[in-house]
């Protein structure tokens, strides 16, 4: 894991937009995308960017159970808004809220990440370490599942909506094995709610308890931290 302290969700933007010039220059063709608000400056340093994807496709991470695109809660509206409408792929894809089969969908989104390897994965960091949607205790081994969030997730991500009854209890999510499979890694973690996961992912054991840990088994994972992220870190 290479550790790279930033002064501002601004530089850490421009770094990890370094790192993704530098996989495509390198031939990659699928990108692995976040939501959350740690991409956001990210996502802005892309559409500022002279950056072209018409030719590549992405995969996103997770979505949320009972949202579809038209809701503004959705992972998917969040995508459109932030970075497809401004610099649409070749394809797009997401976990889809609102399939009628859960069991099938998780089959059609584990067949697309076959089908199309993940290049490059930005991930962001639940406050309990968790990526993606993968929670506590969920197995390394695991592919795209339906996940029952947890109580501090669903806490957390509620600063989303209006008010904590209308966060979804589930959500369909990439495992951690697909993750794991990317062949780079960006993570970006910003403010002192992220300290203590970042301190057990990077100088923690390995362990199910942090999901983010098995990170550290990867070759190519670049830690992309503020001052108060990095703060824990010996
Ligand atoms: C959600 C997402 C994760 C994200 C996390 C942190 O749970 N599923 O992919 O990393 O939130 O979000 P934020 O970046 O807003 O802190």
């Amino acid at each position: 894991m290479k550790v790279i302290k930033v002064k501002s969700q601004h530089e850490g933007a421009q770094i990890a937009l370094t790192y993704l010039k530098d996989s495509l220059k390198s031939g990659a063709k699928t990108l692995g995308l976040a939501t959350g608000s740690t991409p956001l400056a990210f996502y802005q340093a892309i559409r500022q960017s002279d950056l072209d994807f018409k030719g590549l496709i992405s995969i996103n991470l997770d979505e949320y159970v009972g949202l579809g695109a038209k809701d503004s809660q959705s992972y998917a509206y969040f995508m459109q808004e932030h970075l497809f409408q401004y610099k649409p792929f070749g394809a797009s894809y997401l976990p889809d809220g609102l399939a009628q089969e859960l069991s099938s969908e998780i089959v059609r989104y584990d067949k697309l990440i076959d089908d199309y390897p993940i290049d490059f994965q930005i991930l962001g960091i639940g406050q309990n370490g968790h990526i993606g949607f993968n929670e506590p205790k969920t197995d390394f081994n695991t592919k795209t599942h339906l996940v029952d969030l947890s109580e501090s997730t669903i806490k957390a991500n509620s600063r989303f909506f209006d008010s904590i009854d209308q966060v979804p209890k589930q959500a369909l999510s990439m495992g951690i094995a697909s993750i794991m499979k990317s062949k780079r890694i960006v993570l970006m973690a910003y403010g002192a709610q992220k300290a203590q996961a970042i301190s057990s992912m990077v100088e923690g054991p390995v362990t199910v308890d942090v999901p983010a840990s098995i990170l550290q088994t990867h070759d190519d994972v670049i830690v992309i931290v503020d001052d108060d992220a990095a703060s824990l870190l010996n």
